[in-house]
């Protein structure tokens, strides 16, 4: 197997973050950054620690999914203590984040699908998976999970052929995974300080999303609403003109828009 581009020492390497990043640790291959994440956690890993893996074996996504992480991609969870206050922001921050270090390394164009996937051309690219364990009223600890398809073919894999993309297949050449994870820790470091007031994020996070203003199927748990995505609440909630002329405000759920046909719902 050949070398991997990614290891601590190299993205570490003059990266220049004040927080996120000051510590990594990198694994060939483990069952979810989430998980280890969550065991360094407990071995009291500081604020701002990296998880980064080349490969996972049991990635977790949104929603009890899994998530396919093959060599090539890039997999990391950045552990925070965040303020409780935060704890909203976190998921836009992300997106926001990926889809600067995208643009900034490869060019391409990204859109964000509420409520937290970066897509490229109307596919998903990549997903983010936010936990975060509250006592008191207090955050303990959140821990924030990033996938990018960068370097496979989608047609590899069926079972996310039809919905996803990755950044070689749309530029049909190779990306550094070690230049876009650090840019990409330079991004959520760089947004990561503008906290606790969130509504900078919020703002970008809100202009970048492509939903708005669409027609959109929204199934939340058991329900299922249809409807025009109007625009989404502080907390990132969203605000769904009903087809009666309701608005309804959904809270977590997946989203397909119907421009781009009935199942996109990745
Ligand atoms: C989604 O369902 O869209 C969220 C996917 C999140 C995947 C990332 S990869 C790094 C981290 N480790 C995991 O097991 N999941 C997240």
């Amino acid at each position: 197997m050949a070398a991997s581009e990614l290891s601590a020492a190299a993205i570490s390497d003059g990266l220049g973050t004040r927080l996120i990043g000051r510590k990594i640790v990198y694994f060939p291959c483990l069952s979810s950054t989430m998980a280890v994440a969550r065991e360094e956690i407990r071995r009291g890993a500081s604020d701002g620690t990296v998880v980064v893996a080349d490969e996972q074996t049991v990635g977790r996504g949104r929603l009890s999914r899994g998530w396919l992480s093959p060599p090539g991609s890039v997999s990391l969870s950045v552990i925070l203590r965040p303020d409780v206050s935060c704890l909203p922001y976190l998921i836009m921050l992300a997106a926001v984040a990926v889809a600067g270090a995208i643009e900034a390394v490869t060019g391409l164009k990204t859109q964000l699908k509420w409520p937290n996937d970066v897509l490229i051309g109307g596919r998903k690219v990549c997903g983010i998976l936010v936990e975060s364990e509250v006592s008191g009223g207090a955050a303990d600890y959140a821990i924030m999970g990033i996938g990018i398809n960068v370097n496979i073919r989608v047609a590899d894999f069926a079972e996310i052929a039809p919905l996803a993309t990755s950044l070689s297949d749309e530029l049909g050449a190779g990306v550094s995974r070690l230049w876009l994870g650090r840019r990409l820790l330079v991004e959520l470091d760089k947004l990561y300080r503008t906290l606790p007031h969130g509504e900078g994020i919020l703002k970008k996070w809100r202009q970048r999303l492509m939903t708005l203003g669409r027609r959109v199927r929204v199934v939340s748990g058991d329900d299922v609403y249809e409807g025009v995505a109007e625009s989404v609440d502080d907390d990132g909630s969203l605000l769904l003109r009903c087809d009666d002329g309701s608005r309804r405000r959904v809270l977590a759920g997946d989203v397909s828009i119907s421009e781009l046909g009935a199942d996109n719902a990745a």
